[in-house]
């Protein structure tokens, strides 16, 4: 009984001391002969087929300067090694082996379309072989790879970007990639982005024959399907954007005396165009409220569009004057009998029949000289006038002649006309003031509505054409 016990105990001992040696016995017979460079096929005729999955652990960057997109991402490879092989019960039943992979043949599967300065950005992970031969290498990496980024419609944009693997050296008949899962990459571990959502990872199998060689070339193809957030532009760039857009419209309710406008113009950067071009305009509206008759004169022009038609169009009126296609046109005809009346000498002076000009003092008149220009049907009106008009300042000298009568008359003429004149400048310059001042109002209401009209819609079209506007 005894003997029998430790026997069997040896024997437990032995089978479980055994584990090590199996191994390396199984290592040795597999790897002794093995040459890395062979390609492991039975049938040299045959391509090797290799399983390509990938596994999309995270997007860590977007660079839309410089097109890269860096991703952390898990390789999956599978292929059978029938140089791999072994009866596990002939080997104390070790079913798999770990082996680092440069021990092994594998695939020299290789990212196309990569920019990082090594290469090939996979860390060298050990190999899992059974003993039916299946090989399966999992090598993570950090990926940069190149990606066509389109910003035309950021913030509302999609990137497509791709990632192209295949065998640097080995031809579709040697080594033919396959699809691990036909829907695509793995996603299954994906840490999500802050910037930017996961639409898609497909996959695509893709085989080139080229007009060179009859061979085909075999790759797989994973596109990264990516849709910025745009919870995050919504509320740092588009929305302040359109409250200072918003703000930079008030700047015209302002009244011009206030002062306020410049600064209020200037002072909103963002929407670069419309607040340059409204500080222009603002300047122009200041330049015209600040004009004064001396200095400038109003031009026809600018009577017409800015007095005239604009208003009309804008439906503004001035106190006292309302502004409609009739007055326009009454206020044209007017203007023209008012040029033609000033080429005609002034009432007085025809009436007392002397030259309104200043310039050349006439003789003293005769006084056959001066009643024989008038007609009969004027004489009694004109001694009438005469005499209520000069006694009282000629009262002494009455019979002293017509000749200085007149000459008086002549005189307070001048005076009156100086007189009148001034008070007709003065009411010219204030007329032309105020015109000044409802030419720059009328800018100012022009460039409101434009400018209102300009943002919503830039505001509404930008919004409109993205082709999307929210997230899903
Ligand atoms: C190898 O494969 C080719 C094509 O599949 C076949 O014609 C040939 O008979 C195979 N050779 C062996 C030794 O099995
Ligand atoms: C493995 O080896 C055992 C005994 O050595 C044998 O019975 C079995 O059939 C072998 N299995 C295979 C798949 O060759
Ligand atoms: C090898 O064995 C594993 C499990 O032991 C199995 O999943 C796999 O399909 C087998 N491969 C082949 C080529 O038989
Ligand atoms: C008018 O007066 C001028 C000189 O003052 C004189 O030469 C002329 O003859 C006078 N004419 C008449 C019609 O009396």
């Amino acid at each position: 009984m005894a003997p029998m016990l430790a026997a069997l105990a040896l024997l437990a001992l032995i089978s479980v001391s055994e584990q090590g040696p199996h191994e390396k016995r199984l290592l040795n017979s597999l790897l002794n002969s093995y040459n890395t460079l062979e390609r492991p096929v039975a049938n040299e005729s045959e391509p090797l087929e290799v399983k390509f999955g990938l596994t999309l652990q995270q997007i860590i960057d977007v660079d839309e300067k410089n097109q890269i997109l860096t991703t952390n991402v898990w390789l999956n490879l599978e292929w059978n090694d029938y140089n791999l092989r072994w009866n596990d019960s002939d080997y104390g039943g070790v079913k798999d082996l770990r082996i680092t992979p440069n021990k092994l043949w594998k695939p020299d599967v290789l990212m196309y379309n990569s920019a990082d300065e090594g290469f090939d950005g996979t860390y060298q992970t050990n190999v899992v072989v059974r003993n039916n031969g299946s090989c399966l290498y999992v090598p993570p990496g950090i990926f940069k790879s190149t990606c066509k980024i389109d910003i035309t419609w950021f913030p509302f944009d999609d990137q497509h970007c791709d990632m192209k693997f295949g065998s640097w050296t080995y031809d579709g008949n040697q080594l033919d990639l396959v699809l691990k899962d036909e829907a695509g990459g793995d996603l299954s571990d994906f840490i999500t982005n802050g910037e930017w959502y996961l639409i898609g990872m497909p996959g695509k199998k893709n085989t080139i024959t080229y007009a060179c060689c009859p061979e085909p070339y075999v790759d797989v193809t994973f596109t990264i399907m990516i849709r910025r957030r745009t919870l995050y532009y919504f509320f740092n760039l588009i929305v302040p954007c359109v409250l200072i857009s918003s703000m930079a419209l008030l700047g015209f309710t302002l009244p011009p005396d206030s002062g306020e406008k410049l600064t209020l113009g200037t002072y909103f950067n963002c929407i670069m165009f419309m607040v340059a071009s409204s500080v222009v305009l603002t300047v122009v509206v200041l330049n015209y409220h600040h004009r004064t008759a001396d200095i400038h004169e109003m031009p026809q022009w600018i009577k017409t569009v800015f007095l005239q038609w604009l208003p009309w169009i804008l439906r503004m009126s001035r106190p006292g004057k309302k502004i409609t296609r009739k007055t326009i046109m009454m206020s044209n005809r007017m203007r023209e009998l008012e040029l033609k009346e000033r080429s005609s000498k002034s009432l007085l002076a025809n009436v007392l029949d002397i030259d309104d000009d200043f310039r050349h003092v006439p003789p003293p008149p005769n006084s056959t000289a001066s009643t024989g220009n008038l007609g009969p049907g004027c004489s009694i009106f004109r001694t009438d006038f005469r005499r209520s008009f000069v006694r009282p300042s000629t009262m002494e000298d009455v019979g002293g002649g017509l000749g200085s009568h007149h000459r008086e008359l002549h005189l307070i003429l001048r005076e009156l006309q100086f007189i009148t004149a001034r008070m007709k400048k003065a009411d010219e310059e204030a007329e032309l003031i105020s015109d000044w001042k409802f030419a720059a109002m009328v800018v100012d209401r022009f460039c409101l509505f434009v400018f209102t009209l300009f943002t919503i819609i830039a505001t509404v079209a930008v919004l409109l054409s993205a082709p999307h506007i929210i997230v899903q």
